[in-house]
Protein backbone atom coordinates (compact mmCIF):
# COMPACT_ATOMS: atom_id res chain seq x y z
CA UNK A 1 0.00 0.00 0.00
CA UNK A 2 1.26 3.47 -1.03
CA UNK A 3 2.67 5.86 2.31
CA UNK A 4 0.05 8.88 2.35
CA UNK A 5 2.87 10.54 3.40
CA UNK A 6 5.43 10.53 0.59
CA UNK A 7 6.22 13.33 -2.00
CA UNK A 8 3.28 14.31 -3.57
CA UNK A 9 2.49 14.99 -7.66
CA UNK A 10 1.99 18.66 -7.47
CA UNK A 11 -1.14 19.10 -9.75
CA UNK A 12 -0.54 23.06 -10.16
CA UNK A 13 2.36 24.59 -11.69
CA UNK A 14 5.26 23.87 -8.90
CA UNK A 15 5.24 22.90 -5.18
CA UNK A 16 2.94 25.17 -3.10
CA UNK A 17 3.73 27.30 -0.43
CA UNK A 18 1.66 27.08 2.47
CA UNK A 19 0.92 30.57 2.07
CA UNK A 20 -0.75 28.97 -1.37
CA UNK A 21 -2.56 26.62 0.23
CA UNK A 22 -3.91 28.95 2.67
CA UNK A 23 -5.14 31.12 0.08
CA UNK A 24 -6.84 28.19 -1.73
CA UNK A 25 -8.42 26.86 1.79
CA UNK A 26 -9.96 31.17 1.73
CA UNK A 27 -11.42 30.33 -1.24
CA UNK A 28 -13.10 27.19 -1.15
CA UNK A 29 -14.66 28.89 2.21
CA UNK A 30 -16.18 31.68 0.25
CA UNK A 31 -18.92 28.94 -0.99
CA UNK A 32 -19.49 27.71 2.59
CA UNK A 33 -21.24 28.60 5.55
CA UNK A 34 -19.42 32.00 7.25
CA UNK A 35 -19.84 30.77 10.42
CA UNK A 36 -18.37 26.58 9.67
CA UNK A 37 -16.27 25.58 12.38
CA UNK A 38 -14.70 22.76 9.73
CA UNK A 39 -12.80 26.56 7.80
CA UNK A 40 -12.05 27.58 11.43
CA UNK A 41 -10.05 24.72 12.78
CA UNK A 42 -8.17 23.95 9.28
CA UNK A 43 -6.59 27.28 8.85
CA UNK A 44 -5.78 26.73 12.24
CA UNK A 45 -4.04 23.26 11.64
CA UNK A 46 -2.56 25.45 8.54
CA UNK A 47 -1.34 28.53 10.56
CA UNK A 48 -0.04 25.93 13.27
CA UNK A 49 2.37 24.36 10.01
CA UNK A 50 5.77 24.92 9.84
CA UNK A 51 5.38 24.18 5.80
CA UNK A 52 3.36 22.42 3.50
CA UNK A 53 5.22 18.60 4.27
CA UNK A 54 4.38 19.60 8.35
CA UNK A 55 1.02 20.45 7.52
CA UNK A 56 0.12 17.08 5.20
CA UNK A 57 1.58 15.25 8.15
CA UNK A 58 -0.77 17.04 10.40
CA UNK A 59 -3.69 16.18 8.32
CA UNK A 60 -2.71 12.46 8.53
CA UNK A 61 -1.47 12.29 12.09
CA UNK A 62 -2.50 8.72 13.05
CA UNK A 63 -2.85 9.94 16.66
CA UNK A 64 -5.11 12.94 16.02
CA UNK A 65 -7.45 11.46 13.62
CA UNK A 66 -7.41 7.45 15.19
CA UNK A 67 -10.16 8.05 17.59
CA UNK A 68 -12.25 10.20 15.07
CA UNK A 69 -11.70 7.71 12.49
CA UNK A 70 -13.67 5.08 15.01
CA UNK A 71 -16.36 7.65 15.40
CA UNK A 72 -16.91 10.42 13.05
CA UNK A 73 -19.50 11.86 15.51
CA UNK A 74 -16.11 12.49 17.92
CA UNK A 75 -14.52 15.83 17.66
CA UNK A 76 -11.83 16.36 15.83
CA UNK A 77 -9.46 19.57 15.23
CA UNK A 78 -9.34 20.11 12.06
CA UNK A 79 -8.31 16.76 10.48
CA UNK A 80 -11.86 15.21 9.02
CA UNK A 81 -10.63 14.11 5.45
CA UNK A 82 -8.56 11.82 6.63
CA UNK A 83 -10.82 10.69 8.61
CA UNK A 84 -13.62 9.78 6.37
CA UNK A 85 -11.08 7.88 3.75
CA UNK A 86 -8.11 5.06 4.12
CA UNK A 87 -4.73 5.35 3.44
CA UNK A 88 -5.20 3.81 0.16
CA UNK A 89 -7.85 6.52 -1.47
CA UNK A 90 -5.52 9.46 0.85
CA UNK A 91 -2.36 8.32 -1.00
CA UNK A 92 -3.80 9.06 -4.59
CA UNK A 93 -5.27 12.70 -3.37
CA UNK A 94 -3.17 15.53 -4.23
CA UNK A 95 -2.57 18.47 -1.73
CA UNK A 96 -5.54 20.16 -3.06
CA UNK A 97 -7.79 17.84 -3.01
CA UNK A 98 -6.53 16.91 0.87
CA UNK A 99 -7.53 20.45 2.02
CA UNK A 100 -10.58 20.22 0.01
CA UNK A 101 -11.59 17.12 1.78
CA UNK A 102 -11.24 19.16 5.09
CA UNK A 103 -13.75 21.64 4.50
CA UNK A 104 -16.08 19.41 2.25
CA UNK A 105 -15.75 16.27 3.87
CA UNK A 106 -16.08 12.71 2.31
CA UNK A 107 -18.30 11.33 5.20
CA UNK A 108 -20.35 8.21 4.03
CA UNK A 109 -22.19 5.17 4.78
CA UNK A 110 -24.34 2.71 3.46
CA UNK A 111 -27.81 4.29 3.40
CA UNK A 112 -28.80 2.00 5.97
CA UNK A 113 -26.51 3.09 8.84
CA UNK A 114 -26.41 6.70 8.91
CA UNK A 115 -29.22 9.26 9.48
CA UNK A 116 -30.82 8.84 6.22
CA UNK A 117 -32.06 5.00 7.35
CA UNK A 118 -35.36 6.28 7.90
CA UNK A 119 -35.50 7.93 4.34
CA UNK A 120 -33.77 4.71 2.79
CA UNK A 121 -36.94 2.59 4.12
CA UNK A 122 -38.89 3.77 1.83
CA UNK A 123 -36.42 4.08 -1.08
CA UNK A 124 -37.52 0.72 -2.86
CA UNK A 125 -41.02 1.92 -2.84
CA UNK A 126 -39.94 5.16 -4.68
CA UNK A 127 -37.85 3.09 -6.99
CA UNK A 128 -40.68 0.55 -7.52
CA UNK A 129 -42.50 3.47 -8.80
CA UNK A 130 -40.65 4.57 -11.24
CA UNK A 131 -40.65 4.31 -15.74
CA UNK A 132 -38.78 0.86 -16.48
CA UNK A 133 -35.35 1.61 -18.02
CA UNK A 134 -35.59 4.67 -15.25
CA UNK A 135 -32.07 6.60 -14.50
CA UNK A 136 -31.09 7.74 -10.86
CA UNK A 137 -28.59 10.34 -10.01
CA UNK A 138 -26.23 10.46 -6.86
CA UNK A 139 -24.85 13.67 -6.26
CA UNK A 140 -22.46 13.88 -4.57
CA UNK A 141 -21.40 10.42 -4.32
CA UNK A 142 -18.27 10.30 -1.79
CA UNK A 143 -16.07 7.42 -2.27
CA UNK A 144 -20.03 5.17 -4.05
CA UNK A 145 -21.85 4.03 -0.31
CA UNK A 146 -25.14 6.03 -1.82
CA UNK A 147 -25.02 5.18 -5.34
CA UNK A 148 -24.32 1.49 -3.91
CA UNK A 149 -27.07 2.03 -1.49
CA UNK A 150 -29.83 3.26 -3.97
CA UNK A 151 -29.05 0.13 -6.67
CA UNK A 152 -29.55 -2.25 -3.29
CA UNK A 153 -32.61 -0.79 -2.72
CA UNK A 154 -33.29 -1.43 -6.86
CA UNK A 155 -32.38 -4.74 -6.57
CA UNK A 156 -34.78 -5.28 -3.07
CA UNK A 157 -37.81 -3.51 -5.62
CA UNK A 158 -36.83 -5.88 -7.77
CA UNK A 159 -35.98 -2.98 -10.17
CA UNK A 160 -32.39 -4.47 -11.84
CA UNK A 161 -33.92 -2.30 -15.10
CA UNK A 162 -32.42 0.53 -13.24
CA UNK A 163 -29.14 2.31 -13.07
CA UNK A 164 -27.21 4.69 -10.84
CA UNK A 165 -24.51 7.45 -12.18
CA UNK A 166 -22.71 8.75 -9.13
CA UNK A 167 -20.87 11.79 -9.22
CA UNK A 168 -18.43 13.96 -6.49
CA UNK A 169 -15.75 16.62 -7.12
CA UNK A 170 -13.00 15.20 -5.91
CA UNK A 171 -11.22 12.72 -8.42
CA UNK A 172 -9.90 10.20 -5.94
CA UNK A 173 -13.61 9.69 -4.30
CA UNK A 174 -14.84 8.49 -7.84
CA UNK A 175 -11.93 6.56 -8.81
CA UNK A 176 -12.72 4.36 -5.20
CA UNK A 177 -16.12 4.65 -6.15
CA UNK A 178 -15.46 2.60 -9.63
CA UNK A 179 -13.69 -0.01 -7.85
CA UNK A 180 -16.15 -0.89 -5.55
CA UNK A 181 -13.95 -1.16 -2.73
CA UNK A 182 -15.42 0.12 -0.09
CA UNK A 183 -13.99 2.81 2.84
CA UNK A 184 -14.50 0.17 5.94
CA UNK A 185 -17.08 1.30 8.45
CA UNK A 186 -18.20 -1.48 10.70
CA UNK A 187 -21.54 0.04 10.86
CA UNK A 188 -22.10 -0.32 6.74
CA UNK A 189 -22.98 -4.38 8.04
CA UNK A 190 -25.64 -3.26 10.23
CA UNK A 191 -28.53 -4.66 7.54
CA UNK A 192 -29.91 -8.10 8.15
CA UNK A 193 -29.09 -9.18 4.48
CA UNK A 194 -25.93 -6.80 4.34
CA UNK A 195 -23.73 -10.14 3.02
CA UNK A 196 -26.21 -10.20 0.17
CA UNK A 197 -24.44 -6.80 -1.37
CA UNK A 198 -21.31 -6.53 0.36
CA UNK A 199 -18.10 -9.38 0.12
CA UNK A 200 -14.96 -9.95 2.05
CA UNK A 201 -12.35 -10.46 -0.11
CA UNK A 202 -9.30 -12.36 0.39
CA UNK A 203 -7.95 -9.52 2.28
CA UNK A 204 -10.53 -9.20 4.38
CA UNK A 205 -11.47 -5.93 2.67
CA UNK A 206 -15.00 -4.83 1.87
CA UNK A 207 -16.34 -4.98 -1.94
CA UNK A 208 -19.34 -4.19 -3.28
CA UNK A 209 -21.36 -7.72 -5.31
CA UNK A 210 -21.24 -7.28 -8.64
CA UNK A 211 -24.75 -7.06 -9.15
CA UNK A 212 -24.53 -3.85 -7.46
CA UNK A 213 -21.50 -2.52 -9.18
CA UNK A 214 -22.27 -3.26 -12.67
CA UNK A 215 -25.39 -0.91 -12.16
CA UNK A 216 -23.54 2.20 -10.91
CA UNK A 217 -21.27 4.21 -13.03
CA UNK A 218 -19.55 7.14 -11.66
CA UNK A 219 -18.47 10.76 -12.76
CA UNK A 220 -16.37 13.58 -11.87
CA UNK A 221 -18.69 16.76 -11.41
CA UNK A 222 -19.46 19.68 -9.70
CA UNK A 223 -23.01 21.33 -8.56
CA UNK A 224 -21.78 24.39 -8.16
CA UNK A 225 -20.55 24.93 -12.08
CA UNK A 226 -23.24 22.60 -13.29
CA UNK A 227 -21.14 20.51 -15.01
CA UNK A 228 -22.69 17.09 -13.73
CA UNK A 229 -22.42 14.46 -16.31
CA UNK A 230 -23.71 12.55 -18.07
CA UNK A 231 -26.29 14.67 -19.69
CA UNK A 232 -29.68 14.98 -19.49
CA UNK A 233 -32.95 14.62 -16.99
CA UNK A 234 -32.87 12.35 -14.04
CA UNK A 235 -36.01 10.09 -12.65
CA UNK A 236 -34.95 9.99 -9.08
CA UNK A 237 -32.13 12.86 -8.24
CA UNK A 238 -30.57 12.25 -4.79
CA UNK A 239 -28.64 15.22 -3.24
CA UNK A 240 -27.56 14.57 0.39
CA UNK A 241 -25.38 15.96 2.72
CA UNK A 242 -23.78 18.77 0.57
CA UNK A 243 -26.29 21.44 -0.08
CA UNK A 244 -26.19 22.27 3.78
CA UNK A 245 -22.49 23.44 3.34
CA UNK A 246 -23.07 26.27 1.11
CA UNK A 247 -25.15 29.48 1.90
CA UNK A 248 -25.60 32.68 -0.08
CA UNK A 249 -24.93 33.05 -3.88
CA UNK A 250 -22.73 29.07 -3.97
CA UNK A 251 -26.06 27.86 -2.24
CA UNK A 252 -28.42 28.82 -4.80
CA UNK A 253 -26.63 28.31 -7.74
CA UNK A 254 -26.21 24.78 -6.31
CA UNK A 255 -29.73 24.31 -6.00
CA UNK A 256 -30.57 25.14 -9.57
CA UNK A 257 -27.98 23.06 -11.09
CA UNK A 258 -28.99 19.97 -9.05
CA UNK A 259 -32.92 20.85 -9.33
CA UNK A 260 -32.27 21.23 -13.13
CA UNK A 261 -31.80 17.15 -13.37
CA UNK A 262 -34.68 16.01 -12.24
CA UNK A 263 -37.16 15.42 -14.59
CA UNK A 264 -40.80 16.74 -14.68
CA UNK A 265 -42.56 14.29 -12.71
CA UNK A 266 -39.62 13.34 -11.10
CA UNK A 267 -38.20 13.16 -7.78
CA UNK A 268 -35.81 14.64 -5.50
CA UNK A 269 -34.16 13.24 -2.43
CA UNK A 270 -32.56 15.70 -0.36
CA UNK A 271 -31.69 15.61 3.37
CA UNK A 272 -33.50 16.57 6.93
CA UNK A 273 -30.90 18.96 7.39
CA UNK A 274 -31.89 21.27 4.01
CA UNK A 275 -35.38 20.10 3.98
CA UNK A 276 -35.77 21.36 7.87
CA UNK A 277 -33.40 23.59 9.11
CA UNK A 278 -33.42 27.26 10.18
CA UNK A 279 -30.46 27.60 8.42
CA UNK A 280 -31.51 26.33 5.51
CA UNK A 281 -34.74 28.77 4.60
CA UNK A 282 -33.08 30.09 1.50
CA UNK A 283 -33.13 26.36 0.15
CA UNK A 284 -36.61 25.97 1.60
CA UNK A 285 -37.69 29.01 -0.34
CA UNK A 286 -36.57 27.33 -3.54
CA UNK A 287 -38.27 23.81 -2.93
CA UNK A 288 -41.43 25.89 -2.45
CA UNK A 289 -40.85 28.05 -5.67
CA UNK A 290 -40.16 25.25 -7.45
CA UNK A 291 -43.79 23.99 -6.37
CA UNK A 292 -41.86 20.68 -5.26
CA UNK A 293 -43.96 18.46 -3.32
CA UNK A 294 -42.85 16.68 0.27
CA UNK A 295 -44.27 13.21 -0.63
CA UNK A 296 -43.63 12.26 3.18
CA UNK A 297 -43.60 15.12 6.35
CA UNK A 298 -41.11 13.37 7.59
CA UNK A 299 -39.33 12.60 5.22
CA UNK A 300 -37.21 13.94 2.46
CA UNK A 301 -38.59 12.86 -0.47
CA UNK A 302 -39.91 15.76 -2.98
CA UNK A 303 -42.46 15.00 -6.16
CA UNK A 304 -41.28 17.76 -8.99
CA UNK A 305 -44.18 18.83 -11.01
CA UNK A 306 -45.54 17.16 -13.88
C1 LIG B 1 -20.55 14.52 3.26
S1 LIG B 1 -20.23 13.85 1.66
C2 LIG B 1 -21.81 13.26 1.22
C3 LIG B 1 -21.76 11.99 0.36
C4 LIG B 1 -23.09 11.27 0.15
N1 LIG B 1 -24.07 12.10 -0.50
C5 LIG B 1 -23.63 10.77 1.46
O1 LIG B 1 -24.50 11.41 2.06
O2 LIG B 1 -23.22 9.69 1.89
C6 LIG B 1 -19.97 15.36 0.74
C7 LIG B 1 -19.34 15.12 -0.63
O3 LIG B 1 -19.53 16.31 -1.42
C8 LIG B 1 -18.47 16.38 -2.36
N2 LIG B 1 -18.45 17.74 -2.91
C9 LIG B 1 -17.97 18.85 -2.32
N3 LIG B 1 -18.16 19.92 -3.10
C10 LIG B 1 -18.78 19.47 -4.23
C11 LIG B 1 -19.25 20.10 -5.41
N4 LIG B 1 -19.12 21.41 -5.59
N5 LIG B 1 -19.84 19.32 -6.36
C12 LIG B 1 -19.96 17.98 -6.19
N6 LIG B 1 -19.52 17.33 -5.09
C13 LIG B 1 -18.95 18.07 -4.11
C14 LIG B 1 -17.28 16.00 -1.50
O4 LIG B 1 -16.18 15.63 -2.30
C15 LIG B 1 -17.85 14.86 -0.65
O5 LIG B 1 -17.62 13.62 -1.27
Amino acid sequence: MADPTEPLRWTRAGAPTLADVRAYALEVARDLDPGSRYVRELLAVIDASADVDDYLRRLSDAERTSEFKQDGSKASSGERGFSWVDDETWSEMDVWERTLSNLLTGETRMMWAGDGAPDYARLPEVLGALPRGGRVLSVPCSTGKEPFSIAIAALRAARDDLSVTGVDRQAAYVARARSGRLVAHHRDWAADDAVRFLVRDARGRATIAPQVLERCAFEAGDVLTGALPPAGAFDLVSCRNLLGYFRGESLDLAITHVFARARPGGVLLLDPFVADAPDMRQAQERIRAAGLVRRWPDLSFFDVPA
